[in-house]
């Protein structure tokens, strides 16, 4: 266990017990996960320890930390303010916790909306956090993404981002620029590996 990991395990005693709880059931989908799709498991495991570190924060209060960090607030994210949780956690990460792996600070940052040009281990965890079985307990249709995410993890984004659509329209949400243009890359990806399918058969 390297010290970032250790750092943030014991964060985990400052959050609210549930939400340690589901921490804690991340990083058991992270790690099982990234072993099914080759994915380095520390960067799995430390990525999902970190990814909620704000969540039980107050909107006003994340609020109040984007403005600190200077860090540009989207329209969508003063509707919404949860969403920035996981941007904003990136400067502790690095700064309180040593977390210096930028893609796993990327995966961070990405987990609450998604983001086009994800990676593979941002993809992990973003899945990771959203089939949890207490979540798929709450939201019997995620059941489908986690079928998904142990063949293909983009296609498990699509379903996932597909049920939030509807689940957004259907909750008078608004929809975050960066889930729009993260399910429009996967759209133009399944195209483009359809078309070159086609070609290839040709
Ligand atoms: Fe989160
Ligand atoms: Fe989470």
């Amino acid at each position: 266990m390297n010290d970032a990991e250790e750092r943030l395990r014991a964060g985990l005693a400052k959050l609210p017990g549930r939400l340690a709880a589901h921490v804690l059931r991340v990083v058991e989908e992270a790690t099982r996960l990234a072993l099914v799709h080759d994915i380095d498991p520390e960067a799995a495991r430390i990525a999902a320890l970190g990814h909620d570190l704000l969540r039980a924060h107050s909107d006003e209060r994340l609020l109040t930390i984007a403005a600190e960090q200077g860090h540009a607030v989207d329209p969508v994210d003063r509707i919404e303010p949860v969403l920035l949780h996981g941007p904003l956690a990136v400067p502790i990460l690095r700064e309180q916790y040593g977390v210096v792996d930028a893609d796993v600070l990327g995966a961070v940052a990405a987990h609450t909306t998604a983001a086009p040009r994800m990676t593979r281990l941002q993809k992990l965890l973003f899945v990771a956090d959203k089939i949890e079985p207490h979540k798929i307990e709450r939201r019997p249709p995620v059941a489908r993404v986690r079928e998904l995410a142990d063949r293909d993890l983009d296609a498990a984004m699509r379903a996932y981002l597909d049920y939030h659509v509807l689940v957004a329209l259907d909750e008078r949400w608004p929809l975050h620029p960066r889930t729009v243009a993260a399910r429009n890359e996967l759209v133009a990806g399944e195209r483009g590996v359809a078309n070159e399918a086609r070609e290839a058969g040709e």
